[in-house]
């Protein structure tokens, strides 16, 4: 029996390594029979010895050890079966698993995108703006309310029932519709793209719109999806404004070109003299980069900024000899004058401080108020440059006419003194480089 009990330990060992996940009853069963074949070789020797020794007693005892192995093996051949399936039931169980586990997911992101599309449906009833869907070839493939009211129609069905052609029946101008597919096919979406639009009624309105294209996975065009806003207050709105700043400009432009005449018929000498300064600085402020709306300040100030002469006497400023000191100071108050006059006249900001400081000088010993450096505005510091260029330039009743070099040459002796260099430059360069001429 010990040997039969020491065989039965050997597969004890084997069923205990058989518990390391590693040792399948694939792998065991081999170990089994190895087992099962040296008992049965214990036991025929067994029953030699039996025989020789108790003839007696052998069926008896070898019925027994039969059993005995006959139970071992099945023991072991039903563990070998149970680990089967024990181990199929756990692929079995974790399979299910992972497919509820996936279902659970299905479930839960069918319920998100029901959600999803309740609030888009929401949205998209709802919504101010007009949204839509729409063929390249002109058709509309869904619409909202707000998108058929914005076009004078009593539903969604109703337009997408009568509008068969979006470009011919809706867009007023054929080039709008070139932009817009142009734009679409070169960048794939648009943004604020205005464009006058066609009621039912066919009244003509104001539309902005935002749309971007729909491609397949073949990158053809499937559709075009976006946003229409009606825009007809905005735009109305817009012009209403234009209308009212060009009136205002015409009326400024009238209002300035008599200040000019005034100015002019009491000093025929100087006839021209305003608009040739006001061309020079102009071009000195474009040349130094000035944004557009600065040199129209500059334009404004130029045009008028000897206007305080209206109260110098005539005598004076036509009078062919040299002036005394006395004379003199009467003709330079026409700086602060001027400033006065526009200054109650309510000309826009810097217009009348400019006129005040065109006699300043950039070394501060100018007048009337003797500012230098950036104190003195820069309009004012450019149409200072252009006043003494034009002056040199013109026939004076005290003298002839001096030409461009000597008048080029006093800017240049005065840079950084009398004269902004930077001014200086660009004047310089106006004139040397670009040819300017009044
Ligand atoms: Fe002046």
């Amino acid at each position: 029996m010990g040997h039969i009990w020491h065989a039965l330990s050997s597969n004890r060992t084997i069923l205990n390594r058989a518990e390391n996940p590693q040792f399948t009853p694939k792998r065991i069963f081999p170990f089994v029979i190895k087992a099962s074949l040296v008992t049965l070789s214990l036991l025929i020797v067994y029953e030699i010895l039996k025989q020789i020794l108790f003839p007696d007693k052998r069926i008896f005892e070898l019925d027994m050890i039969i059993i005995v192995m006959a139970g071992a093996a099945a023991s072991l051949g039903a563990y070998s079966a149970l680990r089967e399936v024990s181990s199929l039931s756990q692929r079995v169980i974790s399979e299910l698993n992972e497919r509820l586990k996936a279902e659970g997911q299905r479930v839960r992101a069918e319920e998100a995108l029901k959600g999803s599309e309740a609030k888009y449906h929401s949205i998209f009833n709802n919504v101010v703006e007009g949204v839509f869907q729409r063929t390249p070839e002109g058709r509309f493939l869904s619409i909202n309310p707000s998108l058929a009211r914005m076009y004078g129609f009593e539903s969604p069905e109703e337009m997408m029932k009568t509008i068969i052609d979006i470009d011919q029946q809706l867009y007023v101008n054929q080039e709008d519709i070139q932009l817009f597919r142009k734009l679409m096919d070169e960048h794939g979406f648009v943004t604020g793209f205005e464009a006058q639009r066609s009621r039912k009624d066919k009244s003509i309105f104001w539309t902005s719109t935002n749309a971007y294209v729909v491609r397949d996975a073949d990158n053809k065009i499937v559709y075009y999806e976006g946003t229409v806003e009606d825009i007809t207050k905005r735009k109305e709105a817009e012009e209403r404004l234009g209308r009212t700043l060009e009136n205002l400009r015409k009326g400024m432009g009238a209002t300035i070109q008599t200040l000019i005449q005034v100015v002019e018929t009491r000093d025929p000498y100087t006839a021209g003299h305003q608009q040739r300064v006001t061309d020079l600085a102009c071009a000195i402020a474009q040349e130094m980069g000035l944004p557009e709306d600065r040199v129209d300040v500059i334009r404004m100030a130029g045009a008028v900024h000897d206007l305080g002469k209206i109260s110098t006497p005539a005598e004076l400023l036509s009078k062919p000899g040299k002036l005394s000191a006395k004379e003199f100071e009467l003709i330079k108050d026409h700086s602060q004058i001027g400033y006065d006059i526009l200054k109650k006249s309510e000309f826009p900001y810097p217009v009348p401080d400019i006129v005040h400081q065109h006699h300043e000088r950039f070394d501060g010993l100018g007048y009337p108020q003797g500012l230098q450096g950036e104190q003195i505005l820069l309009e004012a510091r450019i149409i200072a440059v252009a006043d003494v260029v034009e002056a040199i330039l013109s026939h004076r009743p005290y003298r002839p006419e001096l030409g461009i070099e000597m008048a080029l040459e006093e800017i240049l002796k005065n840079k950084g003194k009398a004269f902004d260099p930077e001014v200086v430059d660009a004047c310089l360069k106006l004139f040397r480089e670009k040819g300017f001429k009044f």
